[in-house]
């Protein structure tokens, strides 16, 4: 018995079938009535009464095994599936498709790094925010022409400087961290913003910004523009930069910062309108104002302060001409930048 138990082990484990005829068959023969099972089952009423229970148990063990093996099978045959197809292939390629890294939080990240690396820190502050963080602690008097630079998307009327709207700048962020921290302050302030403009090849009405902000004692304009030309070689591969006179109210003085971009080819007479210059960002000195409408002493601190935009700068990178396709999703763009 024991051996045609084991013959039959083997023959139930290895059971194969093409088609639904011959599982039945195979069916037939191993627990039909004639079935080979079915045969040890009756041999096995003449064994003795000790070994009944051992020979029971395997019996029953092997008939469990059988029925297992056709169900299996069974199933197998009505998904048209064969038993090689189902078997884990652990060397085939992963069929997912890998994600890649967003452009502008690839801008964003190289930015940051670049910044780090002088001592910069990251902060980051809420979009929704309110008047006095966005406008009147950066020294934007109430009612003041300067307001309508920045189309302001409002939320809720709470009176002054408590009215709630989408911030309109990182430099909200600035604010929040002198009311908050202890100086020297050196950060970098990445984030988005909202403004409400007409969209086009060239504005969204929610982008993304970098703010820095650099604050203790005896910073000067010198600072800035040193620590302006070290980004600019950094990232660009330029060091070449020119500071035109601008006006922020919360700079005095402010500026505008080119790049020297050069004229090598037709693209950059096209990106440079023929002059070889590129706007990349405001910057200027923190006006004592500012400082001291966050509690700081503005005979003892001086500070500088920037903010780019990261889709300017990831267009120019990538020679993206249509702000639009940052956001639009489109894989086949998204995955050119890996
Ligand atoms: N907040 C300005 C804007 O949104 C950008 C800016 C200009 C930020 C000058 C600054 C700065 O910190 O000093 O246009």
């Amino acid at each position: 018995m024991e051996t045609q138990i084991e013959q039959l082990w083997q023959l139930a484990s290895d059971l194969q079938a093409k088609n639904a005829q011959e599982l039945e068959a195979h069916r037939i023969g191993l627990l039909g009535k004639k079935g080979k099972i079915t045969e040890l089952f009756e041999a096995f009423k003449q064994v003795s009464a000790e070994e009944k229970k051992m020979w029971g148990q395997k019996l029953n063990a092997l008939k469990k095994l059988a029925e297992t093996k056709i169900e299996a099978l069974k199933s197998q045959l009505q998904d048209g599936t064969t038993k090689t197809e189902n078997v884990l292939d652990l060397t085939k390629p992963a069929p997912l498709a890998l994600g890649s890294t967003h452009p502008l939080r690839k801008v964003r990240q190289e930015i940051v790094d670049i910044f780090r690396h002088i001592g910069f820190s990251v902060s980051e502050g809420p979009e929704i925010d309110d008047d006095w963080h966005v406008f009147s602690a950066l020294n934007f008097p109430a009612d003041h022409p300067a307001r309508d630079m920045q189309d302001t998307f409002f939320m809720e009327s709470l009176g002054g400087k408590d009215d709630l709207l989408l911030r309109t700048h990182t430099s909200s962020v600035q604010v929040r961290l002198m009311e908050s921290q202890a100086l020297p302050i050196r950060a970098l302030c990445p984030g988005r913003v909202f403004r409400n403009e007409a969209i086009s090849t060239r504005s969204h009405c929610m982008f993304h910004q970098i703010e820095g902000l650099y604050i203790d004692e005896n910073v000067s304009f010198a600072d800035m523009k040193q620590t302006l030309s070290y980004f600019t070689t950094a990232f660009f591969g330029k060091s070449q930069i020119r500071l035109r006179p601008s006006y922020f109210p919360f700079t005095e003085p402010s500026a505008e910062m080119d790049v020297y971009w050069g004229l090598n080819s037709e693209a950059d007479y096209r990106i440079t309108k023929g002059t070889g210059w590129l706007e990349i960002m405001g910057c200027g000195m923190v006006d004592p104002n500012v400082l001291e409408a966050s509690g700081i002493d503005s005979k003892k601190y001086t500070g500088f302060a920037f903010g780019m935009g990261i889709e300017r700068i990831a267009m120019l990178r990538y020679q993206i001409t249509d702000i639009r396709q940052f956001f639009e999703n489109d894989k086949r763009i998204l995955h050119q930048f890996v």
